[in-house]
């Protein structure tokens, strides 16, 4: 068995030990330094990575057969040259290979000289000349210090005073050391990842990823070190593929072997789909963080094979990769890319389902703590996109940690409209609430208590009051399923309802409707006492919610109001149009878009030219009940829409009140159906008992 030693200690070294450890050669992994999570599944040794002759006596000593280096640091101060000349095997480009990522304008040469598509370019040492050159082009202009700066080397200049104040820090201030700048075009279009393992001539490519520079949601916010990435471009033909694949990162493996700089680890196309094609922003010359953490999840091949052969210069297969797709998210201590505080205590993360890879976390006795800006990053597979989405939302509201936070439009690109995710965002409601419950129960020495009747068979009833009842049960609270016949009388009913009324362990009581013909749901409604009302419907419920004061606020309009939130739009002025004015969704939305300080305009499905009304909506909540009614021409652009129909199509599947394919093309926000408005509303469900709970209790 073999021993292979990782050098790094972030996210990307957990994805390669990851990787490592499932294959069937390796033995033993060790990784310098390593990091809390990299503990569970190798030996971290304290060395620094740039540590060349530390690393070089530790890898001697323990007869190590394979090194692989991570960090671009450790490659640029000629690691992989000392094992060489030690006669070690590693896996990594040489220092002069590294060039190709460490110098931008060896970079921008090589590219000229063997015809590598890319911007246009020339390079200055002269702050003047450099300032004459950039004032007399169109703005924005690309400023690129020459030399490692970890990405922070690059500015994008808006105008002439950005660009003066970022060429006088690169070439007048001590700031970056003496160095020169290249200066390119401006390109527009989107960008993503191509990464290879490289060796001479030989290129295997791995899958396409992007990444998520920007801090915050809509790719607002300072550049980070990358707040998530995925697999599975849409925007990306195989065409454009093969053609990267030929013509940039074949082509520049070649040119360094012309060079006599031949490549033998991770080549890194950081690559723009322009309007007039693919074009190269930058090369590195090493995996790339975070895509290694969604890419190598998905390779089947043994990975130390691969290295071993690009280490060796010996021949191997064409790596296979699953047919999925993966989606990363990080998270990050709150503060950064700026100042944070670490030693946050991280709770949670033994209950996820998914690959979590740690970049800056420590162990302190059982306890783990931030260490770091990045901290963690979440991985899930998914069949498409939306379900990786989906999964990884779910997973990380298991991980609870008060001092992180993240995106959640990772994949937007993917997704068009961005969606708001009530799968998700309930999931990460539900763990607060299980959290809230646990210490309830200690308090009061009782649980919250929700009783559930249901009348008759119909299925989608059932289906519902059974994941009231299971999601009850998940975040701690006793539940009661009660179940009558379909020919129940109006009198049982209202007798069981009167039974529970009175029973002092019930917090709650929920009817599902709608109700047999022979019952009348407004008298059951009426029956149910106003402060075990967890659904709202109650009138003296409905009447306080439109007098303004405290009470149970129905669980459907609730769950609208936070995904409305949830988008970051600020309602106030802005128009909203519900349609549909039903009792419990319809006219509770408006009086709760009212408050928020929005002009509410009601509508209906017979409203006379409904799409002249729609289309003035900023906010659009469609609540009628009828497959697809709302069509894309009938969304104006940029709206958030909430669809909170669920209607079953004659094929069997599930649409919405809004054709969703459409409509998020001209959304900024949207809700799927399922996985919108309906998941949200069992979680309203949930903190309408406990809160009927504490009034009970007099809290
Ligand atoms: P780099 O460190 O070279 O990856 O540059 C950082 C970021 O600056 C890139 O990810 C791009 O978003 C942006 N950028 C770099 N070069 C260009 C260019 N020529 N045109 C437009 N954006 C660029
Ligand atoms: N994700 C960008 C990089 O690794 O440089």
């Amino acid at each position: 068995m073999k021993k292979v030693l990782v050098i790094g200690g972030g996210g990307r070294e957990h994805a390669i030990v990851d990787a490592l450890s499932r294959s069937p050669q390796v033995g033993r992994i060790y990784c310098a330094p390593g990091n809390a999570g990299i503990a569970a599944q190798a030996e971290c040794v304290p060395v620094k990575d740039t540590d060349v002759q530390g690393l070089l006596a530790f890898a001697q000593e323990q007869g190590i057969d394979l090194t692989v280096v991570g960090p671009e640091a450790a490659l640029s101060v000629g690691i992989v040259d000392a094992f060489r000349a030690a006669g070690l095997k590693i896996f990594g480009h040489t220092q002069a290979a590294t060039r190709i990522e460490s110098s931008k304008e060896f970079a921008k040469v090589l590219m000229d000289k063997y015809g590598i598509p890319t911007a246009g370019y020339r390079s200055f040492e002269d702050f003047q000349e450099a300032l004459a050159y950039v004032n007399a082009r169109p703005f924005p202009a690309v400023l690129k210090y020459d030399g490692l700066a970890a990405g922070k080397g690059v500015v994008i200049a808006a105008d002439a005073a950005q660009a003066e104040a970022a060429l006088r820090s690169m070439l007048l201030d001590e700031a970056f050391g003496k160095g020169r700048v290249v200066v390119e075009d401006f390109l527009t279009g989107p960008e993503f990842s191509f990464m290879a393992f490289v060796d001479g001539e030989k290129v295997y490519p791995m899958p396409l990823s992007q990444d998520h520079k920007r801090a915050f949601d809509g790719d607002k916010g300072p550049n980070t070190g990358g707040m998530g990435a995925y697999t599975g471009l849409p925007f990306l033909t195989e065409e454009d593929r093969v053609f990267a694949q030929e013509h940039i990162l074949e082509a520049a493996a070649r040119a360094m072997v012309a060079e006599g700089r031949p490549l033998s680890g991770v080549l890194y196309g950081g690559l723009m789909k322009t309007p007039s094609g693919i074009k190269v922003i930058e090369f590195n010359a090493r995996f790339g963080d975070p895509e290694t953490e969604v890419v190598l999840p998905l390779l089947e091949s043994d990975i130390y094979d691969i290295f071993e052969a690009v280490a060796t210069g010996r021949e191997t297969a064409e790596p296979v990769w699953r047919q999925a797709v993966t989606l990363g998210v990080v998270l990050a201590s709150k503060g950064y890319p700026g100042g944070y505080d670490k030693g946050a205590e991280i709770l949670g993360v033994e209950h996820v389902d998914a690959k979590v890879y740690h970049m800056g976390t420590k162990r302190d006795g059982e306890r783990l703590l931030t260490a770091g800006g990045r901290v963690m990053m979440v991985v899930a597979e998914g069949k498409d996109i939306r379900d990786a989405h989906g999964k990884v939302y779910a997973e990380l509201a298991k991980i609870r940690c008060e001092n992180l936070f993240f995106r959640r439009d990772i994949a937007h690109w993917a997704l068009d409209g961005r969606i708001l995710d009530g799968k998700a965002l309930s999931a990460s409601i539900k763990e607060e609430l299980k959290d809230r419950v646990g210490k309830l129960a200690v308090k009061y020495g009782r649980k919250p208590s929700l009783a559930v009747i249901i009348v008759g068979n119909n299925p989608a009833s059932q289906v519902y009051v059974r994941n009231k009842v299971k999601t009850a049960i998940y975040v701690g609270m006793n539940s009661r399923l009660i179940t009558m016949a379909e020919d129940a009388t109006e009198e049982a009913l209202l007798k069981m309802i009167d039974e529970l009324n009175r029973d002092p362990e019930v917090d709650g009581i929920l009817v599902q409707l709608p109700l047999p013909k022979q019952i009348d749901e407004a008298r059951v409604i009426d029956a149910i006492a106003q402060e075990k009302d967890v659904d709202g419907f109650h009138p003296l419920n409905v009447a306080d919610l439109w007098l303004g004061r405290p009470c149970t606020v129905p669980c459907t309009p609730k769950g609208i109001v936070r995904l409305i939130d949830e988008s970051g739009l600020d309602l106030g002025g802005k128009t909203a149009v519900i349609v549909g004015r039903s009792n419990i969704v319809g006219k509770p939305v408006a009086k709760l878009l009212l408050d928020r300080n929005a002009t509410v305009i009601m509508a209906h499905s017979r409203t006379k030219d409904l799409k002249s009304v729609t289309l003035q909506a900023d906010v659009l909540v469609v609540a009628v009940g009828r497959p697809n009614m709302i069509t894309g021409d009938m969304v104006k652009p940029g709206a958030v829409v909430i669809d909170v129909g669920i209607n079953r199509l004659p094929d069997g599947r599930l649409c919405g009140d809004v054709d969703y394919v459409d409509a998020r093309l001209r959304a900024s926000w949207i809700t799927p159906v399922p996985g919108g408005v309906g998941p949200m509303t069992i979680a309203m469900l949930m903190e309408n008992t406990v809160e009927c709970f504490l009034a009970r209790v007099g809290e």
